[in-house]
């Protein structure tokens, strides 16, 4: 809509966790869907102090997280990466969005039903209106494609609610955007339980690997991976231990499964898995050392927050000043 490309939305929230899955399913794909669309990559610190944050923490995590986007690959000249605060739109519409969005739809959120009983003592009201700042985010860059894991759907699905809500009182103003649930072919599941997706946030440290991991507690985790009865190296339903690393080593090395079978033929799983260990520990380490490198040149971080941000605010004045003529607001 903004340009001839059409847009897409992510908003990502300030953690440096992201792991191995993340990396394999979703961002090692981020320059290509950059050809197609016109990128807006959002660090949503406004999100994030819904819950309690320490707050020198939350301001590491902020430029962690958009280094580690950055050492993956996401090219700051060709996405708009920003820190949500930055932009201060996103607030503002959000305020009028409000206005638009009912208690009960609201009070039907499963996040925010899980996360007010898993903060019982802070269930504040921006942790209620959490999904109409999402909401703002994503109508103020008329987003056609808003790419998000399974738990943020009903989040877009209410978005688009909104979006038609407030269309239908005042035509035309916002693009209604698709949820796009990336299918990269491969899931990556977590090593200890290889029926569960490999999760940022699961408690066992073992089932995870993260892209920043070291070296050694990458190959180490897969050494510990669960596996199945049996010794073959083979895909298949009852063996989603191996077929997990096999779909991991296909995705690092290119090669087929049937490949990764015929190689490993006839050899144990203890070898198997250090050779995967292997292989991931090397597919990350230049993404750690260019991580390295950014950590350590703030000034270079800042100035991709304020380009980012200046790009952002470009487009967010645009929605949000004919958001304001059209509901009656005086426009100076
Ligand atoms: N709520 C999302 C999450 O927790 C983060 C997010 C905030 C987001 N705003 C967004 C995702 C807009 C997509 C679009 O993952």
């Amino acid at each position: 809509m903004l340009d001839e490309k059409k847009v897409s939305f992510s908003g990502v929230q300030p953690s440096g966790n992201l792991t191995l899955g993340n990396y394999l399913g979703a961002i090692r794909n981020f320059p290509e869907f950059s050809e197609k669309y016109k990128c807006f990559y959002c660090v949503v610190d406004e999100h994030a102090v819904t819950v309690r944050q320490d707050p020198a923490e939350l301001r590491r995590r902020t430029y962690e997280t958009l280094a580690v986007y950055i050492a993956c690959g996401l090219d700051p000249e060709k996405n708009t990466l920003y820190i949500q605060s930055h932009v201060p739109a996103h607030a503002e519409l959000a305020w009028i969005l409000d206005c638009y969005t009912m208690f009960g739809e609201l009070s039907r959120m499963t996040q925010f039903k899980d996360k007010s009983a898993k903060h019982a003592d802070n269930i504040n009201a921006g942790l209620f209106t959490y999904p109409v700042l999402m909401a703002a985010d994503i109508l103020l860059y008329q987003s056609d494609v808003v790419p998000i894991g399974v738990d943020q759907k009903q989040h877009v699905e209410l978005a688009r609610n909104i979006a038609d809500r407030f269309n239908q009182q005042f035509p035309g103003t916002f693009t209604v955007p698709e949820p796009v649930i990336p299918h990269t072919g491969s899931r990556i599941m977590s090593l200890q339980d290889p029926l569960k997706k490999m999760s940022k946030s699961d408690e066992n440290e073992n089932a995870v690997v993260r892209i920043l991991d070291d070296r050694d507690a990458v190959i180490r985790k897969f050494r510990r991976a669960v596996t199945d009865s049996g010794s073959e190296i083979r895909a298949s339903v009852d063996k989603p231990g191996i077929t997990n690393l096999i779909t991991i080593y296909s995705c690092v090395t290119g090669r087929s499964q049937a490949d990764i079978e015929r190689e490993f033929d006839g050899r144990g799983y203890g070898e198997f898995k250090q050779a995967v260990g292997e292989a991931c520990a090397d597919l990350l380490a230049p993404v750690q050392a260019r991580y390295r490198e950014l950590l350590a040149d703030k000034a270079y971080l800042e100035s991709v927050m304020k380009n980012g941000a200046g790009e952002a605010a470009y487009y967010a004045r645009k929605t949000l000043s004919k958001v304001r003529r059209k509901i009656g607001f005086v426009n100076l």
